[in-house]
């Protein structure tokens, strides 16, 4: 059965998380398609290596082992999509490296942070202990919402990509994943609060 989160936007709008299918495709590739032409770039992609929806079936990741491919929902349509993959190594199965896009018709609403939460849950249930994505420096409202959801800035990979403009850094990030979920964690505690519940319990990171 496949999982679907509820969530709340900021305006007071209902919507879910859910596992994507396979007939979400031409919604998804539309979403990234939209963000593809944005200036400054925010996503790490050119227009002619988007996907036809035959790739992006064939890219989707279903809950599991190895990785994830979620989609937000509002009004019964498609407004977000992130797609996570697992270390495939032994020696890195324990990280998860995951790219988020979210409609630019809702973006600000609470849409991404509901993606990303529902990502942790998948990470606690395959016991990853590490979630890593790549951000480019100018990208203010994707740095600020994972840095507000706990992850912490890494590194630059200086011109870690080239675009027909030019040279583009890429802001390493991470966050170390507990195996306690915050709810858990604030029931134990009695505190509240995502982040504040959410840190390593062994103090390393
Ligand atoms: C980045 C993205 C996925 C976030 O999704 P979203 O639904 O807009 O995110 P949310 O509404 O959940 O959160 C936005 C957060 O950014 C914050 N924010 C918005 N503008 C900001 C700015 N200029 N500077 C800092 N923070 C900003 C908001 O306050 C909010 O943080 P909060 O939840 O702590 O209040 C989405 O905007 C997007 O798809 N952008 C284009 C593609 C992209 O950048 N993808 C990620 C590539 S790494």
């Amino acid at each position: 059965m496949a999982r679907a989160f509820p969530f709340v936007t900021r305006d007071g709008r209902k919507g879910i998380v859910r596992e994507a299918r396979s007939s979400d495709a031409r919604s998804c590739l539309a979403i990234v398609a939209e963000a593809s032409r944005e200036r400054p770039r925010t996503l790490a992609v050119l227009e002619k290596e988007l996907w036809k929806p035959r790739d992006w079936r064939k890219h989707r990741i279903p809950w599991g082992p190895h990785g994830v491919s979620l989609v937000a929902e509002l009004g019964g349509e498609v407004v977000g999509h992130l797609n996570a993959e697992r270390g495939r190594r032994l020696v890195t199965r324990h990280s998860a490296e995951f790219g988020i896009t979210v409609a630019a018709r809702v973006r600000d609403a609470g849409v991404g942070r509901a993606l990303i939460t529902t990502l942790e849950t998948w990470a606690r249930e395959y016991g990853i202990t590490r979630m890593a994505l790549g951000v480019f420096p100018g990208n203010a409202r994707a740095h600020g919402l994972y840095r507000s959801m706990g992850y912490e800035d890494e590194g630059i990979e200086r011109a870690g990509m080239v675009f027909p403009e030019g040279d583009q850094d890429v802001v390493r990030m991470s966050k170390r994943i507990s195996s306690v979920s915050p709810e858990q964690q604030a029931q134990a505690t009695g505190t509240r609060g995502y982040d504040e519940g959410d840190r390593p319990r062994d103090g390393g990171g």
